[in-house]
């Protein structure tokens, strides 16, 4: 069996200057694929609201969604590092029923947690490392906050950025996700914070990246942001397949003589 990455893996990893690859897996088909692929990193990303909920944003994911992902994708995995996303509410709830509800995910299979914000989230992430959970920071574009921020936009506060990124630290978080930051403000904050920064829409310079599942393989072709890179196209492949079989179907071709007993 293979072993299973931890934190100080990603710390030796950081160290030597190798750059960490994250994605977000939700099913035993994604956690299984990306421990096949080497990637060390599994969010289980409340992202899971849009991609497999259908849902225009992540607000009305919950703890007992997360937590039935995170089962899963331990579960189904062996050797990538295990992160839940905590969803909104679960960690804004007071102190006490952060650490609960972040002990659960841990009991559900996680390694570690990943929640958004700075300087306000400093108090419960004091406490969930406290408490031996490893914690996982996310500045810049904060999806949970989208309707503070009227969608999704590029955060540009150099300085405020850099200020929760040394709280963050302080506070002991092990690395912290860049979302929608400028290059060169991710690339500072980088250099200074001294954990792995991981971007997405946050240019070269971070320690890591991270891509969803969904976006990266081609399922929503409609999905089309500047940071984004296609590694696959599922929705034209599946399209085709799907075709292809309802045609065999209506013309009796499936199934043959070699699909029946
Ligand atoms: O939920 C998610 O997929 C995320 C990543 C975009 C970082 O938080």
């Amino acid at each position: 069996m293979a072993k299973r990455t931890t934190i100080r893996d990603l710390q030796n990893a950081f160290k030597q200057g190798r750059k960490l690859s994250m994605v977000t897996a939700y099913d035993a088909f994604s956690a299984r694929l990306l421990d096949e692929a080497g990637i060390d990193l599994a969010l289980v990303g409340d992202s899971l609201g849009t991609t497999l909920q259908g849902r225009a944003n992540t607000l009305s994911v919950s703890m007992e969604h997360t937590l039935y992902h995170t089962e899963i994708v331990a579960r189904c995995s062996q050797s990538t590092l295990v992160i839940a996303d905590m969803p909104l509410g679960s960690y804004q709830c007071g102190v006490n029923a952060a650490v609960a509800n972040a002990i659960a995910c841990v009991k559900a299979g996680a390694q570690a947690v990943k929640l958004e914000g700075g300087a306000r989230a400093v108090a419960v992430i004091e406490r969930m490392t406290g408490a031996g959970v490893p914690v996982m920071g996310h500045l810049g574009f904060t999806p949970q906050s989208i309707n503070a921020t009227s969608g999704p936009r590029l955060n540009k506060e150099a300085d405020v950025l850099l200020e929760d990124a040394q709280k963050l630290v302080q506070a002991g978080v092990f690395s912290i996700v860049l979302e929608m930051v400028p290059s060169e403000i991710a690339r500072a904050i980088t250099e200074k914070c001294g954990v792995p920064t991981i971007g997405i829409g946050a240019g070269p310079h971070c320690s890591g990246q991270v891509l969803v599942f969904y976006d990266m393989l081609g399922f929503s072709p409609e999905f089309t942001p500047k940071f984004l890179k296609r590694y696959f196209d599922f929705h034209t492949g599946a399209l085709e397949g799907l075709s292809r079989y309802k045609k065999d179907v209506e013309g009796g071709v499936y199934p043959g003589p070699e699909n029946s007993y």
